[in-house]
């Protein structure tokens, strides 16, 4: 066997860590080195990781020959920046979303991604689902007529309480928006995935819910920390950025939608869901049940299909590897984006001219398009077109 690709990441976090597992599920690649903001806290995680090579810059890392793909998973603020260098050191990236905080920054990085030639990827893991594939290619073959209307929701707790804190919740580290850019993201793309079609227009209506929050004075932050090291001394501080929000949606043929993200409904912990509602059948999907999906008929009774590859389609397959009752879930969705990213890097494709099975910077730049007009919709009370 020829060489295994070489991987780095910038950042071992909550999603920096899943990724070091999802390539090592992967016979052809290997997690040759990580990068932290001290030389401390990444020979830490490499120890804790088993990780050959531990840097304390990231340029470090990206000085290092022997490595072909390096993945950011860092802080929102840091993506253009650290993504930007990725490129300029003629490294393949695979990008954490939002692929940076505004859409100025993500059109300048596909313009210089696509004339390094480079291969870029944005883990928008949800299209991943084997269930989401599957649905995604009864769609493309008219199973359900015209797809009229989509509706759902992505709700999360985990920022219930105003003791909860993460640096998501700093506008100067996560962006303009947070609710909508880090869980609406992750919906719009699933949709527009699933449906192949782009949102166009949107109508927003956005709430800080708790405008004030406890900001703990110490303590790592890491995303779903277990708060040892939290909550014993905090300092109150103003929030300017959306725990929930609600979307009225068109499409670019005229089909609508709508959907709400909130991060404070109690009881609702990674509750990603949506319906789509066509001219024969309708079809509902929810990501804490992965293996089902519902399929809504007139004129007879409705059906749930479970996840299974002898009853997937044969342009399904490759995204489900276990058989019917072997459920796949998140960390799964991880995997095979890795697999369809990585193997497109193994197999010389060429993102010109190759369909790839990943989400690029391109869809990278159109969630942010979608995310600027959501605040400029907001703002404004009124529709506001997506403008790539
Ligand atoms: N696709 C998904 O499902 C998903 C899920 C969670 C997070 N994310 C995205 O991943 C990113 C990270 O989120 P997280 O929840 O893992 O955050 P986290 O806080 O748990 O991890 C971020 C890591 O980056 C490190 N870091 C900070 N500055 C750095 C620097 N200059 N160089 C190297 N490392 C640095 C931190 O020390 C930390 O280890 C965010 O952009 C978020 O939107 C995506």
């Amino acid at each position: 066997m020829s060489r295994k690709l070489k991987a780095g990441i910038i950042g071992s976090g909550f999603i920096g860590s899943a990724h070091i597992e999802a390539i090592r599920r992967l016979e052809f690649v290997e997690v040759a080195a990580l990068a932290q903001d001290t030389q401390e806290k990444a020979d830490r995680k490499a120890e804790q990781l088993g990780v050959p090579l531990a840097y304390g810059d990231y340029n470090e890392l990206l000085a290092n020959p022997d490595i072909d793909v390096v993945h950011n998973c860092t802080p929102n603020y840091l993506h253009y920046d650290i993504n930007k260098a990725i490129i300029a050191a003629g490294k393949h990236v695979l990008s954490e979303k939002p692929l940076a905080t505004s859409s100025m920054q993500t059109a300048e990085l596909v313009k210089l991604a696509r004339e390094r030639g480079i291969i870029h990827g944005v883990n928008f893991n949800y299209r991943q689902y084997p269930m989401m594939k599957q649905l995604s290619e009864m769609v493309k073959k008219g199973e359900f007529g015209d797809i009229r209307l989509v509706h759902g929701s992505y709700l999360q707790d985990w920022l219930l309480y105003d003791t909860d804190y993460n640096w998501r919740l700093d506008s100067q580290a996560g962006g303009r928006s947070r609710a909508m850019a880090d869980i609406g993201s992750h919906w719009c793309d699933s949709i527009q995935y699933v449906t192949g079609k782009r949102i166009a227009a949107v109508f927003a209506d956005l709430w800080t819910v708790l405008p004030v929050r406890k900001k703990p004075v110490s303590g790592s932050g890491e995303t779903f920390g277990d708060g040892a090291d939290n909550h014993q001394l905090y300092e109150e501080v103003p929030i300017d950025t959306e725990d929930y929000g609600s979307v009225l949606l068109r499409f670019e043929d005229g089909s609508k939608g709508v959907f709400t993200v909130s991060q404070v409904s109690a009881g609702r912990k990674n509750a990603l869901s949506f319906e789509l509602n066509g001219t024969r059948k309708s079809a509902a999907w929810k990501q804490e049940e992965p293996a089902g999906l519902w399929i809504g008929h007139r004129d007879r009774s409705n059906e749930m299909m479970l996840a299974d590859p002898a009853l997937f389609l044969e342009e399904a397959r490759s995204s489900i590897h276990h058989p019917g009752g072997h459920h796949e879930g998140w960390p799964d969705s991880l995997k095979n984006m890795m697999l369809h990213f990585y193997s497109y890097i193994r197999d010389g494709k060429d993102p010109e001219r190759d369909p790839c099975g990943f989400a690029t910077f391109a869809d990278g730049h159109l969630s942010m398009c979608i995310t600027d007009a959501i605040l400029k919709s907001h703002e404004r009370q009124q529709w506001a077109a997506v403008e790539l």
